[in-house]
């Protein structure tokens, strides 16, 4: 029994749970995924970047930050990239919070974050979702105070699906105080189809307290590689850079990355087959009389004790979906996959 004396923060952490299930051997609707595997172009990109594996990558992945700054319009000082998302925000965290701060967030929503903040020393303050599944931003403002070092907005958010308006966002953004760091997660932004949804990268301009979060893991299809990204103000940027761990980001991830963003018209392709199927499942759902919300992302909702049947079902026919105390989500995966998702529901009666 070691004697080491970790830190007490540890002790009240929440464990991530995966999404359960090895693809090939279940349906595996549990962790938004993308059905597809990479474009050849982008395999062939890891594969060449194989040959220098000797070497360090780049300290701070410039060749992918400076792709993603001429993409988005922005100063290469204003990019930060690293092993997903999460790691990046994670790095974010840290830098603006520690023991007596708070961050905000609603809740339920991506469930790292209560890890990634716990981590730091703040203590979470967790805003209910609206009925609907939406963030109830006016509480949110409510509960910022002195202490709060960050706010995390997820447009759409896992797992409900609910997205924000860009005129919610702008408002939002105008009464935060600008001393709190404001967090846009958009892992999922590339399957959100409503209209007027917001596109943080607006935002940026008029306000240096935002971080927008986006990723390669989703619609790019590349979630095994660790890949994700931030846009900011340079400052932000700056004290992000201070707390990442060097070489974070590995040149086969960035040489993958690199090759995904010029085969854009696979990503576009796969993404609206990944729509269309999301729009296919929820119409035959809701035509049978299933009550699912705004799905933004590459996933859907149902809210309720439901979802734990459903989820039982699912797991006698081999489909893993991603069960919650307050309902299931359930990744919209390739035609044949939801199919047999859909096989399973005739069988289930709507609550
Ligand atoms: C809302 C949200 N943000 C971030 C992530 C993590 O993305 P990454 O793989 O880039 O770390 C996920 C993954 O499920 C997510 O659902």
């Amino acid at each position: 029994m070691t004697q080491v004396r970790f830190r007490q923060a540890l002790a009240t952490l929440p464990t991530y749970v995966a999404g359960k299930g090895e693809a090939g051997k279940v349906v595996k609707l549990s962790s938004n995924e993308l059905p597809f595997p990479p474009d050849s172009s982008v395999i062939q990109a890891g594969v060449n970047a194989l040959s220098s594996a000797n070497r360090y990558p780049s300290a701070i992945g410039s060749a992918l930050v400076e792709k993603l700054a001429a993409r988005f319009g922005l100063e290469q000082n204003q990019v930060v990239v690293g092993p997903g998302s999460i790691q990046v925000l994670a790095n974010a965290i840290t830098a603006v919070a520690q023991a007596n701060n708070n961050v905000i967030y609603p809740w339920r929503s991506f469930e790292a974050y209560p890890i990634l903040v716990g981590i730091t020393g703040a203590s979470s303050r967790k805003i209910p979702l609206t009925e609907q599944g939406s963030h109830d931003l006016k509480a949110i403002l409510e509960a910022v105070d002195a202490d709060t070092s960050a706010v995390i907005l997820c447009s759409p958010n896992n797992p409900t699906g609910s997205s924000l308006s860009a005129e919610q966002v702008r408002e939002f953004l105008k009464v935060l105080p600008h001393t709190v760091l404001a967090v846009l997660d958009e892992a999922y932004f590339e399957f959100d189809t409503s209209p007027g949804h917001v596109d943080g990268t607006d935002l940026l301009a008029d306000f240096p307290n935002l971080l927008v979060l986006r990723t390669f893991s989703k619609a790019y299809g590349m979630a095994g590689l660790r890949c994700g990204y931030g846009l900011t103000s340079p400052q932000v940027a700056a004290a992000i850079r201070k707390v990442a761990t060097p070489f974070g980001l590995s040149n086969v991830a960035e040489a993958c990355a690199l090759a995904a963003l010029a085969a854009e018209e696979t990503v576009r392709q796969q993404v609206g087959e990944i729509t269309q199927e999301r729009e296919r499942v929820l119409n035959i759902l809701r035509d049978n009389g299933w009550n699912i919300p705004q799905a933004g992302g590459n996933f859907i909702w149902f809210n309720g004790q439901i979802g734990a049947e459903i989820q039982a079902a699912m797991l006698s026919q081999g489909i893993q979906t991603r069960g919650f105390p307050e309902g299931l989500r359930v990744t919209i995966g390739s035609r044949t996959e939801n199919d047999q998702f859909l096989m399973v529901m005739r069988d289930i009666k709507p609550s």
